[in-house]
This record gives structure tokens, sequence and C-alpha cells, in this order.
């Protein structure tokens, strides 16, 4: 329980999570039935880009940031940057602040939509009920996420959305948890979308789960968006991260080509980047 999202807030991952967020609400809300939004670790919700921790690790900078320089965006991550904005403090160009996964999702409820936050750290948990700012459409759980989905799935809303998005502080060790959660809650919520985030050092850590899902999800189709920064074969640093999305919306593997190749041109700048999306199984 060491992992502080401050330190990363804004940095290429959540470009890539949270843009990917956004067009799984876009997707799922073209239907007007109600949705429940679950986030398995939610985090703070909310993060001071001039504050301590930002300040000492900068992964802002190459991330968020370099898509505010610019000069033209894909539509998806226009929208992305323009929501991003909309929580800054009115007055200036700079963004001084940069909302997790839980304030996005918060962002694009409609009024027949809920949220279920998971977040195990006190501290964390304290700070998001203070960010949400008493929507009663949101619930906050301090808890474990895993257990979460075991006793809250699946919610009253038929149609939903789980993004399970942990710190991978013990990477082998996180993908048996998330394989053990995945495996009971698509028994008993077959219906939902389900995304889950993983960071890429050694390509060989990654095969087993996508193998796993492979061979696991049944009849769902995983879609898989990957973001390489640096080649997949150092174990030392984070090359890379993806996005593995059980029962994605129709043609959500278009909508991730018309943003991804672009994002990854932008954040790897001269290095020897690449963008993946890869269906896994189709049923
Ligand atoms: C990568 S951060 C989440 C970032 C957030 N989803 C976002 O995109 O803004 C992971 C969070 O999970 C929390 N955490 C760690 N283990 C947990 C668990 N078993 N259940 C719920 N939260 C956990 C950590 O305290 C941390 O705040």
């Amino acid at each position: 329980m060491n992992y502080r999202h401050a330190f990363h807030a804004g940095n290429f991952a959540d470009v890539l999570k949270h843009a990917a967020l956004i067009g799984l609400f876009d997707a799922l809300q073209a239907k007007p039935a109600a949705l429940c939004y679950v986030d398995t670790h939610a985090a703070r919700g909310m993060y001071d880009l001039r504050g301590e921790e930002a300040l000492k690790t900068q992964e802002h900078v190459d991330g968020v940031q370099r898509l505010l320089r610019a000069p033209a965006l894909p539509i998806a991550l226009q929208r992305y940057v323009d929501l991003v904005r909309a929580f800054q403090p009115p007055g200036g160009n700079d963004i001084a602040c940069y909302p997790g996964s839980p304030l996005i999702a918060q962002r694009l409820l409609r009024e027949q939509d809920r949220a279920i936050l998971c977040e195990l750290h006190e501290e964390e948990a304290a700070a998001l009920r203070r960010s949400l700012g008493g929507d009663a459409r949101c619930a906050v759980h301090q808890r474990d996420g895993y257990a979460a989905m075991k006793a809250l799935l699946p919610p009253p809303q038929k149609r939903g959305l789980v993004l399970i998005d942990p710190p991978f502080e013990a990477q082998g060790a996180e993908f048996t948890q998330i394989q053990q959660a995945l495996a009971d809650a698509w028994t008993r919520w077959p219906n939902a979308t389900y995304a889950v985030w993983y960071p890429i050092k050694l390509r060989e850590t990654i095969l087993p789960f996508h193998r796993w899902l492979h061979r696991s999800a049944g009849k769902a189709d995983v879609l898989v968006a990957e973001l390489l920064l640096h080649p997949d074969n150092s174990g030392l640093r984070l090359n890379g991260c993806g996005l593995a999305i059980v029962n994605p919306p129709w043609h959500f593997d278009r909508t991730l080509q018309e943003w991804l190749p672009a994002l990854k041109t932008l954040l790897a700048e001269g290095r020897n980047g690449e963008a993946r999306v890869n269906w896994l199984k189709t049923a």
C-alpha cells in the first residue's frame, strides 16, 4: 500500500486510460438506459499538478501537457483535453490540476446513472469523498476493490462498466487477483464491459494474462489496446501500458484506431513507440 497516484497523475498511462474511459462512456451512453460505473481502484480523484508529488516526478509534462501543445488532435483526444480543461480554475491557459477516473466519470454520469467507487487507502478514500462533493449518484466504498466486485455485482442497473486499475506493486500477484475477480464477476454480470489497465515492462509477463483472458472470457470478445513508448524488452522501466477490454462496445476497435496512433506519435516523440489494437478473441 505504498502507491500514491499523485506522483503519476496525468502521465502517459493516465492519458491512454482516461481517453479510453471517455470513449467507453460515450459509446455506452448512446442508449438511454441507466448504467452503473464501477471503479475498483479509484484513488483520490483530483490531483494538484503544482503539488509536492507532481513536482517531484513531473510525469504529466510528458503526458497530458503534450496534448495541450499539439496543433491539432483527433476528436476523441480533443474531447479528453476539453474535459480536463473543464476542471481548471478560470483565467489560466495552463492546467493546474488533473481529474482521476472517478471525477471524469462523475462529469459524464447522467441523472439515471450511478457510480460505485472503491478505494482501500483511508486518506485517499476520504479525499475522494470530498472531491465528489456529496453527489448522491456516487457511492464511495473504502474497501478492497476485488472483494467489492464480489459483494456488489451485479448492481440494479443492467448495463455498466467496470474499470480495474490497480497499482501493480506485485505484478504477478495482481494478475492473479484480477483473474479471480473477473472470473466471478462475469458469471454474475455478463453484460457489463470490463476494462483492465496493466503496465508493460517485459512482454513475457503479460502473455499469461492474455492467454487466460482468451481461454476464460467465454463468449465475450476481448479487445486489447496498448501504447508503448519503448520496446517491451526491458524489465527495468515502464515501457508502456495496456487496456484489456472485455465486452467492448460495438466497433470500439475502430474508435481506438482513430486516435491511438496519433497519441503514440505525440507521446513517444522520436522514440521507438508502438500503438496496438488487437482482438484476443472473436466469439
Ligand atoms: C493506479 S491508482 C488508481 C487511479 C485511478 N483509477 C485513476 O485513473 O485516476 C490505484 C489505487 O488503488 C488503491 N488500492 C490499492 N490496493 C487496493 C485494493 N485492493 N482495493 C482498492 N483500492 C486499492 C491505491 O491506494 C491507489 O489509490
